[in-house]
C-alpha cells in the first residue's frame, strides 16, 4: 500500500494509474478504523482495480471543538488494517492543502440536512459535504463507498452527486454491528466499561419498541440522554448520548436488521 499526504504525489500516481484504464473505488474515512470501515475497503477491492483509503479528521464537520480534540487518532493501527484488507492507497492529507481557501467556499444542502444530526449539530452536513466534494473531485473515482451507519449523510451525498452531476457512483453499504447489536463506531472505543454494557440497548430498543414515545421512554430509564428520535424515509433515527459520547444509529421501519 502506498502512504500519499501531499496532493500533487496523489495527482501523480493518479494519472499514472488512469492510464492503464484501472477503475478506481474511494472510501473516505475519519481513520480510527474498524471492521465496519474494513467491509467497505473490501467492497471496493471486490468491485474495482485499485481501491483508495483517505483518512482525515475533517475539522469543518465537527460543531463541538472538545469531541474534535477527543476523536480518536490511531494512524499505525489503521495504516497496518488497511494493509491486511489489501488498500492500494493511503491517502492522508493536511488540512491546509484540503482547504487553500480556508473553508470560505462550501457545498451545503438546504432540506434533508437540517433534521436530525443536522438539527443537533448545526454546520455538520456543510462540513462534510465540502470534504466530501473536494475528495472525490481529487480522487475521480469510478465508485465511493459509504455506510448506511451514517444513514442521513450517504443521501445527502448522494443528493450532491446527482445535483452536480458528479461522475461517481456511490454505493451505499450495509451497517456492520458487534456481536450485541450495536453499531460499529469509532466513538465506541470512547466508552467507559459500563457505559459499552448498556449501548446495545440502543439498538435493541430502536428495532423492538413499537412507538418513538415508548422508546425514548424506555432508554431514558436506562439513562441514555436521548437527542432525537425520529421516523423519517421509511426508517427510525436515534441519536443518544451516554456519557459524553454520542452514538447515533437508524434502522428500517418493519424488518431489516442492517
Ligand atoms: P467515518 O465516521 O470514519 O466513516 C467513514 C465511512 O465508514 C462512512 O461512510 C461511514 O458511514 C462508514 N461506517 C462507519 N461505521 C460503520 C459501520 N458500523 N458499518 C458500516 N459502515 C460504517 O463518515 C465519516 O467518517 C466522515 O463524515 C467522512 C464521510 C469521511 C467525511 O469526513
Amino acid at each position: 500500500m502506498k502512504v500519499v499526504t501531499s496532493l500533487s504525489a496523489w495527482r501523480s500516481a493518479r494519472d499514472l494509474e488512469l492510464s492503464s484504464k484501472k477503475t478506481i473505488g474511494f472510501v473516505p474515512t475519519m481513520g480510527a478504523l474498524h471492521a465496519g470501515h474494513l467491509a467497505l475497503v473490501k467492497k471496493s477491492k471486490a468491485e474495482n482495480d485499485l481501491t483508495v483509503v483517505s483518512i482525515f479528521v475533517n475539522p469543518t464537520q465537527f460543531n463541538d471543538p472538545n469531541d474534535l480534540k477527543n476523536y480518536p487518532r490511531t494512524m499505525a493501527e489503521d495504516e497496518e488494517k488497511l494493509r491486511s484488507v489489501g488498500a492500494d492507497y493511503l491517502l492522508s492529507p493536511e488540512y491546509q492543502e484540503l482547504y487553500p481557501d480556508s473553508y470560505r467556499y462550501f457545498v451545503d444542502e438546504s432540506e434533508f440536512s437540517q433534521i436530525l444530526c443536522g438539527s443537533s449539530r448545526p454546520g455538520h452536513f456543510r462540513g462534510v459535504l465540502s470534504v466530501v466534494m473536494k475528495l472525490l473531485n481529487l480522487v475521480r473515482a469510478d465508485r465511493a463507498y459509504f455506510g448506511e451507519k451514517d444513514f442521513q449523510q450517504l443521501k445527502l451525498i448522494e443528493g450532491m452527486v446527482e445535483a452536480f452531476f458528479m461522475k461517481t457512483k456511490i454505493v451505499p453499504c450495509a451497517t456492520v454491528r458487534e456481536q450485541d447489536g450495536l453499531a460499529m463506531s469509532s466513538r465506541n472505543r470512547r466508552l467507559s466499561a459500563q457505559e459499552r454494557e448498556l449501548a446495545p440497548a440502543f439498538y435493541r430498543i430502536l428495532t423492538t419498541m413499537k412507538s418513538l414515545d415508548e422508546a425514548k421512554a424506555e432508554l431514558g430509564r436506562l439513562g441514555f440522554e436521548v437527542d432525537y428520535l425520529e421516523e423519517h424515509v421509511g426508517r427510525r433515527f436515534g441519536a443518544v448520548k451516554l456519557g459524553a459520547v454520542r452514538l447515533i444509529d437508524n434502522v428500517a421501519i418493519g424488518g431489516s436488521t442492517s
